[in-house]
């Protein structure tokens, strides 16, 4: 059983992203993104350069002219999904031959020209840094001509760029600061495919924040690969810092101050953020979440092992113990605080011993959410140069479904943990079992289910929570919080 992909719904995976339609534009752009939130930022930012050039969404593949899928490359079950879409664009092609198809994302980085050899039916390969030269690569394809852009860039944040939200509903949006990341783990590919990590400038976060808040968003989630280790001193990549000039690193924005700051500025709107790194998170990010009541109260801070011995393998730059002080540290800081990890197993080498200090972490921990997944060997990381893919696939599943099992115990006990409490909630869509249900969740990030009442999208609601299942809380409203 493979687990729910980390933050985003599962639902949403490869699903058609529309937005509203401008009179003006004639072509019609089909858009899917798979993985990582990112992705569907990034498909967001996309959509706004095309818009620019004359396209609307559309979610009828047939009567597309140009076909976009934004892909994955995190482990191969991803790059086997997107290779399955593309047989499915190969056939609609074959009866609108006018139809272009363009590959974007981690794979488009991975593989490159590869990409037109491999599958025929590609047109376009784009990289995440190139999407502001789409106009350029489609004029390329459009005089009949493949086109590739590559290139990963050390400055490009299209912090310049207003994305246009797709399928947004009107509540809760996302924000990169980051792009990039410069961590190195050993099994993981998005060094590679998203190059080096630079931060965006304050100024155009705060800027789009706003405009986000004047269309009556409600939340706001901070996105990169590693917000903590976000850094502004001008631009440029984060490893230039120490080179910067004496002005430029006095003045520096770091990840605790840009919270504080968003926070300040608009103390009616939510802010969440993903994704933390407990090399890089500082006591400053947890101070900053206890003094603002709208930073909601979950962090997402992955893991990845228990072991000292995985841990180091896996080019982590803590222990277990440094991970165990700062879980300490966080709820003495903020008591309420609720946490998610991410956890691979059967890395190369794991042994019976190491996959049971990864439970014993779990059980010290007792983490809210877990992401799970089997160790999936990734080309040219360092594990794969260097290291043996060892541990036996049947092995492998018996510990994801024990480290599951485990973690469903663990989200049952959390949930409870709310039982007869009235919290605050954020109404941000109908419940998918009950069509006069409204679903919302609170600052943890826990889901809760209530009648509908008279309450609206995007209120902020007290709730009295009286049921829960492992996953979901029930409750009733009993009136408006006082954030409306
Ligand atoms: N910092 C990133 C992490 C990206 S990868 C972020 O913003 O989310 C997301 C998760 O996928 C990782 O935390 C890890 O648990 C998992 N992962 C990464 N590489 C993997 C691999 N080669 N095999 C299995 N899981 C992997
Ligand atoms: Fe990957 Fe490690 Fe960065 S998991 S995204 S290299 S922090």
């Amino acid at each position: 059983m493979e687990y729910v992909e980390k933050i985003i719904d599962e639902k949403i995976q490869g699903k058609a992203l529309v937005t509203e339609n401008k009179k003006n534009n004639t072509k019609k752009l089909f858009i899917e993104s798979y993985g990582c939130q990112m992705n569907m930022n990034d498909s967001e930012i996309v959509a706004a350069i095309l818009d620019k050039e004359g396209y609307n969404t559309t979610q009828i593949l047939e009567e597309a002219d140009l076909v976009l899928v934004n892909t994955c490359s995190i482990r191969e079950k991803a790059e086997t999904t997107v290779r399955k879409r593309l047989q499915k664009y190969n056939a609609v092609k074959q009866v609108n031959k006018n139809m272009k198809v363009g590959v974007l994302g981690c794979m488009a980085e991975r593989l490159k020209e590869k990409f037109l050899e491999e599958e025929k039916i590609v047109d376009l390969v784009v990289g995440p840094d190139a999407y502001k030269d789409l106009p350029n690569l489609l004029e390329e394809v459009n005089a009949g001509r493949d086109a590739v852009n590559v290139i990963l860039s050390k400055e490009e944040t299209y912090g310049d760029i207003s994305p246009v939200r797709l399928n947004s509903n009107g509540v809760t949006a996302f924000v990169s600061i980051t792009r990039g990341c410069d961590n190195m783990c050993t099994f993981c590919v998005v060094p590679f495919t998203r190059g080096r990590e630079r931060s965006r400038d304050p100024k155009s976060i705060i800027e789009e924040i706003q405009s986000m808040v004047d269309r009556n968003f409600k939340e706001i989630t901070l996105l990169g690969q590693n917000v903590d280790s976000f850094l502004w001193f001008g631009g440029g990549l984060k490893k230039d810092f120490s080179k910067a000039s004496e002005m430029a690193q006095a003045t520096a924005v770091n990840f605790a101050q840009l919270l504080d700051m968003c926070a300040t500025e608009f103390p009616k709107t939510r802010f969440r953020f993903a994704t933390s790194n407990p090399q890089d998170i500082s006591l400053d990010v947890i101070h900053a979440m206890a003094k603002h009541k709208n930073i909601c109260k979950y962090l997402h801070l992955p893991v990845q092992s228990g072991s000292n011995n995985m841990l180091k393998a896996m080019n982590r730059q803590h222990t277990r113990e440094e991970y165990i002080e700062l879980i300490d540290n966080i709820f003495r800081i903020v008591p309420e605080m609720s946490l998610s990890q991410d956890m691979i197993v059967g890395f190369c080498g794991e042994t019976e011993e190491d996959h049971q200090d990864t439970l014993d972490l779990m059980k010290y921990v007792k983490y809210d959410f877990g992401f799970m997944f089997t160790y999936s060997e990734r080309p040219g990381t360092l594990a794969a140069k260097k290291m043996v893919d060892d541990v036996p696939f049947a092995v492998k599943k018996r510990r994801l479904q024990e480290i599951i099992d485990l973690q469903q115990e663990h989200a049952l006990y959390r949930t409870q943990q709310h039982l007869g409490k009235v919290e605050e909630f954020l109404i941000e869509g109908t419940s998918k079992k009950n069509p006069n249900e409204w679903k919302g969740r609170n600052t943890q990030n826990t889901v809760a289910v209530f009648d509908k009442g008279d309450y609206k999208l995007g209120d902020f609601v007290m709730v009295k929570v009286e049921d829960c299942t492992s996953a979901t809380l029930k409750g009733t409203v009993v009136g408006y919080s006082d954030n409306n």
